[in-house]
């Protein structure tokens, strides 16, 4: 293996196994909470989504990867049923959110903790006004308890001295930070994060990397993290989706991306401008026949 790539090998404890390591009468019973069956979004007849399908495991940290503007934040925003989906299902902890109303789909929310790519503060609020925000509108929990759950998970991103301050004092990594405190504020099931570092040094993307795995670690919650940067995905996941024309190109362990002939993760995973990625799809340009041939590859 080429030394940069040598860099992207995971961190991962080995005792923390990665899915496909669990088989055979011994393994954990998994359950899915995540199935997401033939999903297609289109935007003014322009198909993003291309009848995509993939499930995920309870208890593991995922990342969608794929180049910008593949519909990484449209599928993310599909699942958190933000957008309306043409066709397809798409069952989250069970329900199925592309149908259900009302209570369940309020249950749902209540479970599921979302960290957006502009990290999406109320910019009137404090920073401990925004984390303590999911715990007043999902829960009856009294004033004084509010505070105290919302400065311990303040703690917990290590912004406790900061819970005062406004969202426009923050830096772009802090603010992050406290986007993460509100979304693990309610101890979601699932923890979705759209680009958690995009933007951040190395060294904040690093630690933002860490963080966010410690956390669902502690929490015990399954993370689904949307994003581009490579590194983050072999730092946090036991299993990466990539995302390519519309559908899942390939999902398994990170070592599966470096170990691999394949054109299209190669030039992902390596960075080099030329190969199949740059190359047009659908109604960007691509023609049909193009597009047969490489989903017959
Ligand atoms: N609300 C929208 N209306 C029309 N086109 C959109 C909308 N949101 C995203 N797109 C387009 O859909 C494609 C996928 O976008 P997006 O999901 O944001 O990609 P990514 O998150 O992977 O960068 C892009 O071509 C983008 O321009
Ligand atoms: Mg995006």
């Amino acid at each position: 293996m080429p030394s940069s790539e040598a860099s992207l090998v995971p961190m991962r404890p080995a005792a923390d196994p990665a899915p496909q390591a669990a088989v055979g009468p011994a393994a954990p019973v998994q359950k899915t909470v995540v199935r997401v069956h033939e999903l297609v979004k289109e935007y003014d007849g322009r198909r993003v989504l291309d009848g995509l399908s993939f499930q995920l495991q309870r208890g593991h940290v995922y990342s969608i990867i794929g180049p910008s503007g593949c519909g990484k934040t449209t599928l993310l925003k599909s699942l958190l049923g933000l957008t309306p989906v043409d066709s397809g299902s798409i069952h989250i902890l069970g329900i199925d959110v592309s149908t259900v109303s009302g209570a369940e789909s309020e249950s749902v929310r209540r479970r599921t903790g979302v960290v957006f790519q502009s990290a999406a503060l109320l910019s009137s609020m404090s920073v401990l006004e925004n984390v303590a925000l999911p715990l007043r509108l999902h829960t009856e929990f009294s004033a004084s308890m509010i505070r105290r759950i919302a400065e311990h998970k303040l703690e917990l991103v290590g912004m406790q001295d900061s819970r005062d301050r406004m969202p426009a004092e923050l830096s772009g990594g802090m603010k992050k930070r406290c986007a993460l405190a509100r979304a693990i504020v309610l101890e979601p099931d699932l923890l979705f994060l759209d680009e958690p570092t995009s933007g951040a040094d190395p060294v904040t993307a690093a630690v933002l990397d860490e963080l966010v795995l410690g956390l669902t670690r502690k929490i015990g919650c399954t993370a689904v993290a949307v994003t581009h940067e490579m590194r983050t995905a072999f730092r946090l996941s036991h299993e990466i989706l990539m995302l390519w024309r519309g559908r899942i190109h390939h999902q398994g362990a990170p070592a599966s991306f470096i170990e691999t002939d394949d054109k299209v993760i190669n030039q992902f995973v390596q960075g080099r401008g030329k190969g199949p990625l740059s190359e047009p799809w659908g109604q960007n340009g691509a023609s049909e026949e193009a597009r047969r041939d490489f989903q017959n590859h």
